[in-house]
């Protein structure tokens, strides 16, 4: 059976992408055939992480949408991409959908809109059609029709904030959401965390305040900063603290 894993924030920038390529990439590392589609469509960026440019994504999930093609058409393997030239061992694969990045064709989606159940049977079919152990959806940051879609049908959902006021009032709202939707597993990560707060009282904090399981609490890394989201971080520094966190992510989401 194939897990569906959303990786959602109610605010933007919190991290969802740089995290969801990284949990893919190690999740394939481990053997598995993993899907990863970019549902950001007003602001799509997961393909720079897998070294993707523009030039090269002559389909995207724009062109499944509007029935130009079929998902796996729009689908790219891009495992072999990853290391900017250095090869790091990947037992898996990786199949990338991502969203356009053109200009005409994100303009095209806020004025047309699409039909949001395409997106369902678009991730069934990829699954079915790539053979795929793990679906990595990287969603738009707020509450919207894709997000409430893409939560309603997840194994898994990963909901990340940070320490900060404005994400604890949105977290919250996404998490009732998500107790409504009956999702079967929901995992908090809080992210950007500065080094000197005490880890184990904040996840405590954290856990009490939505009653929900923090799966890990990834620091505020100038490292992970540097690299500018041109790489997978936890492929090029595994003993890393950022990437001990990511691991541990994933054997949470491995053992569901
Ligand atoms: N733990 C971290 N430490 C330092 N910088 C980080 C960390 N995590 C992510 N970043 C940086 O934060 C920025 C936003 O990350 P990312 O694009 O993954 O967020 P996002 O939630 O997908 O944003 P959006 O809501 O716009 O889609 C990037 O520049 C990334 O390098
Ligand atoms: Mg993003």
């Amino acid at each position: 059976m194939s897990k569906i894993v959303s990786i959602h924030s109610f605010r933007g920038g919190t991290g969802k992408s740089n995290i969801s390529a990284n949990v893919a990439a190690q999740i394939a590392k481990d053997g598995n055939r993993v899907g990863v589609v970019d549902t950001d469509i007003n602001s799509p960026g997961i393909h720079v992480l897998f070294g993707m440019d523009e030039d090269e994504m002559t389909r995207s999930l724009n062109d499944y949408l509007w029935d130009k093609c079929t998902i796996e058409e729009a689908a790219y393997p891009v495992g072999a991409r990853i290391g900017k030239g250095e090869v790091f061992p990947m037992n898996g694969e990786i199949y990338l959908v991502p969203s356009s990045i053109r200009a005409g064709d994100i303009t095209r989606v806020l004025r047309e809109g699409y039909d949001v159940g395409l997106l369902n049977d678009g991730f069934e079919a990829l699954i079915d059609k790539l053979k795929l152990d793990y679906l990595i959806i990287d969603t738009h940051p707020g509450l919207n029709e894709e997000t409430l879609l893409s939560v309603a049908i997840s194994d898994v959902l990963i909901i990340i904030l940070r320490p900060d006021q404005q994400d604890f009032q949105g977290t919250a709202v996404t998490v009732d959401v998500a107790r409504k939707l009956e999702v079967p597993n929901l995992l908090l990560v809080i992210n950007k965390a500065l080094t000197s707060y005490d880890f184990a009282a904040l996840k405590k904090q954290v856990e009490t305040t939505y009653n929900s399981q923090v799966a890990a609490i990834l620091p505020l890394s100038e490292d992970v900063a540097r690299l500018q989201s041109s790489d997978i971080f936890s492929l090029r520094y595994p003993e890393h603290p950022f990437s001990q966190s990511i691991r541990n992510i994933v054997a949470l989401i491995e053992a569901v």
